[in-house]
């Protein structure tokens, strides 16, 4: 088995922060690299083209200190974590990114920034487990 290569999705979230303590554990036992995925959602109403780029830079612009955040836990704890951005539907993005880039296993929380605390699992959780071919652990908060 291999496992060279984790995709991280980040969401901001703090069930999202605790599954990247956990990944980066596993990176370092493993000695693998940790790429940190975000997808934006792209807007509800209908914008015309320009404004549609416009939307995704500052949605990515308002996220950059996350982003930081977690570059910086990163290196605080020994690893170098690549970022990405995707712009599209979250649990797609996702589930396509990690297979078509060949990534050996996804890593998530359980619970996101949006969701009901009814829920046990939120829905980006619950679509990525059920469609992805690579492998995904959920970790709870
Ligand atoms: N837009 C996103 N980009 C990257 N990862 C995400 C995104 N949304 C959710 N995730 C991942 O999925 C986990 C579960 O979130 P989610 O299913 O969206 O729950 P909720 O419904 O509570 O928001 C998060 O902890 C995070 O790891
Ligand atoms: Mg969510």
């Amino acid at each position: 088995m291999i496992l060279k290569k984790i995709l991280f999705a980040f969401d901001g979230s703090k069930g999202s922060w605790k599954a990247l303590e956990w990944s980066v554990g596993l990176a370092k036992m493993v000695d693998a690299e940790i790429v940190a995925v975000t997808v934006v959602k792209p807007p509800e109403f209908s914008p015309s083209i320009s404004e549609i780029d416009e939307f995704f830079e500052d949605a990515e612009k308002s996220f950059a200190p996350e982003v930081e955040k977690l570059r910086g836990y990163g290196e605080r704890n020994g690893i170098g974590i690549e970022t990405v951005f995707l712009r599209g539907h979250p649990a797609e993005s996702i589930v396509k990114h990690a297979y078509e880039k060949k990534f050996d296993l996804i890593v998530m929380g359980t619970r996101g920034l949006g969701g009901f605390k009814q829920m046990i699992i939120g829905s980006v959780a619950q679509k990525v487990t059920s469609y992805s071919k690579v492998p995904v652990t959920i970790i709870r908060e």
